[in-house]
């Protein structure tokens, strides 16, 4: 029995050298290696063998099974090789490509540019101005004097005596005004500073918009139905404007807006920004006759907006660019 063993393990070791192609090899494998194999069948030879020689043969056909298959998965990745080299690299074009990552507009831009649009089918144009400004514009020409809090060092951002980043987009009314006779509607978008303390809604940077009002005759009801078309537009049918009165330098009356709105079926009325009549003041700083025009203005924060609209819980999460909050708009 052991040399039947021996006589096997010849024949096959010769089959595998002489198969040297793909074909020869497959066939040396169902011949030797497969289920109905030579191997196989010689594993029954255990049941008629002599008992002191059983283990010997049993290890024996293990031993040949495992070279067998060595030898085998040795050739068939020379063969594969040579043939896989032959033919070249495989490129396979009709193999689906990787999706390219798409960006997305950020949530403050897409409130911004909604914003934009709800306003602007109202009639009211976009202006922009400097986020470096000087005193004149964001303090004296809107009536904030001297010995106003508004305009502690500390409380801003001053580059030298003169110049700071802008704490507030009413600056843009001024500088709209400068330029252009009444009628004037525009809304202005952007960047204030001011140094708070970073928190789950102060940020030392935020956004603004300022909405400003000139013609002949304006009073607070136009005031309060554009904050009413705006809310309706932006927060949905049900939301409703409530003006607080209050106190800006630049308006005169001034009130706070307030929006009730239904988010996620929970309905609360938010405080959005401020809001009032262009102060005759304000009109005499940048040349306008108090007695021919009148004119109302609002400034709400951009941020805050977006955060009761989505249910977003922390100012920071707009400025941290991680794709997990981003995507979610
Ligand atoms: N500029 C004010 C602020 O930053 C907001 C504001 C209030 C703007 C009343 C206005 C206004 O135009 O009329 O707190």
């Amino acid at each position: 029995m052991l040399a039947q063993l021996e006589q096997l393990e010849q024949e096959a070791t010769a089959a595998l050298d002489g198969a040297d192609d793909a074909q020869a090899l497959e066939q040396f494998r169902i011949a030797y290696l497969g289920t109905k194999g030579k191997l196989k069948s010689a594993m029954s030879w255990l049941k008629d063998a002599n008992p002191q020689d059983k283990p010997k043969l049993g290890q024996g056909l293990n031993v040949l099974k495992s070279k067998l298959q060595a030898g085998f998965d040795e050739k068939q990745k020379s063969l594969g090789g040579a043939s896989r080299q032959a033919a070249g690299p495989i490129i396979d074009v009709t193999e689906p490509g990787l999706p390219p990552r798409m960006g997305r507009t950020h949530v403050l831009r897409q409130v911004i540019d909604e914003l934009i649009e709800v306003f602007g089918r109202m009639g009211f144009d976009t202006a922009e101005g400097p986020e470096l400004e000087d005193e004149q514009h964001n303090f004296i020409d809107l009536n904030i004097p001297e010995e106003h809090p508004a305009r502690d060092p500390l409380d801003n951002f001053y580059l030298d005596d003169k110049h700071l980043l802008r704490t507030q987009t009413s600056t843009v009314q001024i500088r709209v005004m400068e330029k252009t006779q009444p009628p004037v509607r525009i809304v202005s978008l952007g960047r204030v500073y001011r140094p708070d303390t970073h928190d789950a809604t102060h940020s030392s940077m935020f956004h603004q918009i300022e909405g400003l009002y000139v013609d002949e005759r304006v009073t607070m009801v136009d005031l309060k139905s554009t904050l009413l078309q705006f809310a309706h537009a932006f927060f949905g049918e049900d939301a409703e404007v409530r003006l607080r009165p209050s106190y800006f330098p630049f308006t005169e009356p001034s009130a706070e807006m307030d929006i009730k709105m239904t988010v996620r079926g929970k309905t609360e009325w938010v405080e959005l920004g401020g809001c009032g009549m262009v102060d005759p003041n304000v009109f005499e700083a940048v040349g306008y006759d108090p007695e021919k025009w009148t004119g109302f203005a609002f400034g709400l924060g951009i941020e805050r907006v977006a955060m009761k609209r989505y249910g977003i819980g922390d100012i920071r999460w707009f400025y941290e660019n991680d794709l997990r909050f981003l995507r979610q708009f």
